[in-house]
């Protein structure tokens, strides 16, 4: 068994070379993090060869990947090979849309083919293990990172997070698969005001119910391995939590795989005021369960003398070690190190016509179409002169979104390249305004908004002269993602004004998004006719828009995170508690929990999205008006669609538990499906509600079904709902 094996091998392994498992350096140059210091480099290759190092991140493509493990295999003592970790966050060199994006399209079977192709592209590059899927429940969109995730939702990110593991990971034994990573373990999106890095307080009621499901869920579909976070929680630093590293992952939740620490992590610990050095900040992690060290050097460093100290017991870096070391037997590199490394595959597979398939079908279904007054959309395919606005209109870097470091700069389809590629239609192109100046290629570059107006007046004149106005606006694929958080998360620049200039000379805009994160947009949701969300869509991104702009696709997206009217109202989320002086239609008095001068309501809630069919809800209903125990009921929902035009809508299904132990949410998604409709087609829909469906963290701090009574709401939108009632009983 693979357990003998890895336990014959720690047998006659020194307490140096299982200390080297543990350390993970990053490639040679800047990346994801901080270059290398001065005689960094030197000290990897020499540590490389002694056997001290358990894995590399940031190196790429079968040549570099070869040598180095070549150099673990053939040079070191005992030739155990190296793990390669890359953030394969969305697509590999070939890009698929953003997370959020994808999540946007509630499509489980689409998600996990594009982490599949992923997996596989990377996997031709010499890769075996990625940093993903984030399942980081995000609330606040200030915070740049919420575009690397699956949204707002627990229960949707619990099926995403589901999705995306198996897509990765599939079957192992082949070399199309990869490892993948839950991350980050816990609480990180959670960060006071939106600031990255900042803070987290959360009770455990919320720790239990929103943040934690998702990760479990990952362990249920067979995730290797965890990353831990780089903010503390609750006082303690995520890498030196041992509640959340031991017992809950590793004791409570049985996780036999390992964790690695976010980058410099343990180090980190020093500056939140945890660990006095990089000694006792090793001292912490491993003993509070973080196995591998990623770039903080501290394990190397310090391992040693603390097993010699008595304060870091050698079975804890045996445990460490043999789970990395069974992970590395699990995936076939004791068999082939080289499992990853054919150049003629790599040729054969990067970028190959399968995966930009899969990219452009993922790129279309997490379209979401949020506003369409007067069928502005789709646009006619001919006899209509066209108008195309924004710098993001014509951005071949843009679409690829942040998190894609192994992509080509300027490669992917710009939105006027899709448009111009139908026939038969007049398109003519001004910039306007540009989003940002100063941007190099770098991955890392902070952008600065910039305030030229001189493209106005263009820009104005093209709008006059056409009937329609397509007008790409949003953030630059490089505004979001690690290290971009936003207190405006308005429209970039002068993009705002250009809008109102463009709007006072021709009516007929279509607003296209571009964004990693919800927008505040008041404006254009109240005057602009029609408003298209498109993300950061990936290399196909120009191709998908055009589709589904000439009504060749017909968009089925629905949100995955509230939009608000105004940045002040984040934290804004669907599924919050009623307070105990909720929201009134009419209130007599000031007194209750509202803002005097903005509404509570979102400006797009979560869930919504429209389509080019038309579609009706009607007959809601429960095949009983109650269950008990084990038992269950059945929820059933007509669905028509009231048009010509085929289509597929999202069903959601939410329950509310009106009185509970721990106070509960106005509404809870709990059920979803994707159906697709035929012209005046009409379908019934079935949900089953069980006490898995209604069961929750309680204030016995278990999971477990509260008798009660409870809504269900089924409806295309989480503020659209028809509604019933029913109740659950325990008989004993
Ligand atoms: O995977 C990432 C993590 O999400 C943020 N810090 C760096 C890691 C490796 O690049």
């Amino acid at each position: 068994t693979i357990d003998a094996k890895v336990d014959s091998l720690l047998s006659i392994m020194t307490l140096e070379e299982k200390i080297g498992q543990l350390n993970q350096y990053n490639g040679f140059w800047e990346i994801t993090g901080p270059a290398p210091k001065e005689g960094q480099a030197a000290k990897k290759y020499n540590d490389l060869k002694k056997g001290l190092v358990g894995s590399m991140l940031n190196v790429k493509g079968v040549k570099d990947v070869y040598a180095i493990q070549k150099i673990a295999v053939e040079q070191t003592r005992l030739g155990i090979p190296l793990l390669f970790g890359f953030d394969v966050i969305h697509g590999h060199k070939t890009i698929s849309p953003i997370p959020l994006g994808e999540a946007a399209s509630w499509d489980l079977e689409a998600i996990k083919k594009s982490a599949e192709v992923a997996a596989e592209e990377a996997a031709a590059e010499g890769i075996n293990w990625t940093f993903a899927p984030m399942v980081d429940i995000s609330r606040d969109a200030r915070w740049g990172r919420v575009m690397e995730g699956a949204g707002e939702d627990t229960y949707l990110g619990s099926k995403i997070a589901e999705a995306r593991v198996k897509g990765f990971q599939g079957d192992l034994s082949s070399n199309k698969n990869i490892l993948a990573c839950a991350k980050h373990f816990a609480g990180y999106a959670f960060a006071e005001a939106g600031r990255d890095y900042n803070t987290v307080t959360v009770s455990d009621e919320v720790l239990h119910n929103v943040i934690l499901p998702p990760f479990q869920a990952t362990i249920d579909a067979g995730v290797k391995t965890f990353m831990n976070s780089f903010n503390e929680l609750n006082g303690i630093p995520a890498t030196g939590n041992a509640y959340l590293q031991r017992t809950l992952l590793k004791d409570k939740w049985n996780f036999e795989g390992f964790v690695v620490s976010d980058w410099g992590s343990i180090n980190e610990m020093i500056a939140h005021g945890y660990a006095k050095d990089s000694k006792h900040a090793a001292e912490i992690a491993i003993n509070a369960g973080s196995d591998m060290d990623m770039e903080s050097y501290s394990y190397l460093d310090n391992l040693t003398t603390l097993v010699k100290e008595g304060k870091v017991k050698e079975a804890t870096i045996n445990d460490a070690a043999k789970r990395i070391l069974k992970v590395k037997f699990e995936l076939g590199l004791f068999d082939n190190p080289y499992k990853y490394c054919n150049e003629a595959h790599e040729k054969a597979t990067v970028g190959k016509k399968d995966i930009h398939d899969a990219v452009l079908d993922m790129a279309k279904k997490s379209i979401v179409l949020l506003k369409n007054e007067n069928n502005l959309l789709p646009l006619q395919k001919s006899g209509k002169k066209i108008a195309v606005i924004g710098a993001l209109a014509n951005d071949k870097t843009s679409p690829l979104g942040s998190w894609r470091i192994a992509a080509e700069d300027q490669s992917a389809i710009s939105v006027l390249e899709g448009l111009q590629n139908y026939p038969n239609n007049t398109i003519t192109y001004e910039k306007g305004a540009d989003v940002t100046h100063g941007r190099t290629q770098f991955v890392w570059e902070t952008h600065i908004n910039t305030t030229d107006k001189s493209g106005f007046n263009a820009a104005i004149e093209v709008a006059k002269k056409n009937d329609v106005v397509i007008m790409v606006l949003g953030e630059h694929g490089l505004q979001t993602g690690e290290g971009r958080s936003r207190t405006d998360i308005g429209l970039p620049g002068v993009q705002q004004e250009l809008l109102e200039e463009i709007y006072k000379v021709n009516k007929n805009i279509v607003l296209v998004l571009t964004n990693g994160r919800p927008l505040a947009i008041p404006w254009a949701a109240e005057n602009i006719p029609a408003i298209l969300e498109t993300w950061h869509l990936g290399t196909q991104s120009g191709h998908a828009i055009a589709q589904v702009l000439y009504g060749d696709y017909n968009p089925s997206g629905k949100l995955p995170m509230t939009f608000p009217r105004n940045v002040a109202q984040l934290p804004i989320y669907y599924n919050y508690k009623n307070t105990g002086r909720p929201t009134m239609n009419e209130p007599e008095s000031v007194f209750w929990s509202h803002y005097s001068d903005e509404k509570n309501s979102p400006q797009f809630a979560f869930g919504h999205g429209l389509s080019y069919s038309k579609f009706e809800y009607s007959d809601l209903k429960l095949s009983q008006s109650s269950f008990s125990d084990n038992g269950k009921l059945t929820v059933s929902v007509t669905l028509k669609n009231n048009s010509a035009v085929a289509g597929k809508e999202v069903v959601q299904l939410y329950i509310r538990d009106l009185i509970g132990s721990f106070t509960r949410p106005v509404k809870e998604l709990k059920g979803f499906e994707l159906v697709a409709l035929n012209p005046f087609e009409t379908k019934t829909i079935t949900f089953t509600i069980s006490t898995e469906t209604i069961s929750y963290y309680t204030a016995n701090q278990k999971w477990e079904a509260e008798p009660g009574d409870f809504k269900v709401f089924v409806g295309g939108s989480s503020d659209k709902n028809l509604e019933a009632n029913f109740q659950y009983f325990k008989t004993n």
